[in-house]
């Protein structure tokens, strides 16, 4: 029987490839349905500060979503990648405030605010590959997500961005794995998941 990583590892390479199927319009589409479905949200609405991500590759187009709930007047954080793994947070001062960061991301310019300011984010939305019903999250496999997201609180709505397909109903999971509380996706929207 395979263990959990390699549980992990096959249900990434299995997922990105069915990502890897998806053109720029679906993939633009679907960061467009997800803002949507996000700006309706009342405590998005209502954060004063939310801690997002600039997608890259074949995430789910998440750079309207940042720029809307920026021109809406949120304090919008941004990851940057440290070289140890774990996440610092700068935030979007609008589209001309990014740089270029590691592995083709692009990052916030602003002055870093340390990994601790993950926890001072009303709402946080997070990337992933997959999630269940129970609220287990898969991500790139790098841990960054896992280190940051447990300096959350226990009260702090956090949301995995996903496609539609991405909803399965089990995620391998592994203690240091930190649960989400609802996913978005295209065409459902807001799901609750676990105790919410
Ligand atoms: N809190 C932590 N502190 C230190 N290392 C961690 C922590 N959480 C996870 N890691 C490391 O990250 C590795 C990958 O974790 P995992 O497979 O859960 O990644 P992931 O959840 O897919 O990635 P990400 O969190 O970046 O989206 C783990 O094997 C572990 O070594
Ligand atoms: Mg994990």
């Amino acid at each position: 029987m395979p263990g959990v990583n390699e549980e992990k590892a096959g249900l990434r390479t299995r997922l990105l490839a069915a990502r890897a199927e998806l053109s720029a319009e679906q993939r633009t589409a679907a960061g467009r349905a997800v803002r949507d479905a996000l700006l309706d949200r009342p405590e998005v609405q209502m954060a004063g500060t939310i801690a997002a991500y600039y997608s890259v590759g074949t995430e789910p187009d998440t750079r309207g979503l940042v720029f809307a709930l920026w021109k809406r007047g949120s304090y919008v954080l941004l990851p940057l990648l440290r070289p140890d793994g774990d996440l610092d947070w700068a935030s979007y001062e609008g589209p001309d405030s990014l740089v270029a960061g590691p592995r083709g991301l692009l990052e916030p310019g602003e002055p870093p605010r340390g990994p601790g300011a993950v926890a001072r984010a009303d709402v946080v939305l997070a990337p992933a590959l997959a999630v269940d019903p129970a609220g287990n999250r898969l991500g790139r496999g790098g841990g960054s997500y896992d280190r940051a997201l447990a300096r959350v609180g226990p009260m702090i709505p956090l949301l995995a961005l996903i496609y539609d397909a991405e909803l399965l109903d089990r995620v391998p999971a592994e203690p240091h794995d930190v649960k989400v509380r609802a996913a978005v996706s295209p065409g459902s929207g807001v799901t609750v998941l676990g105790a919410g």
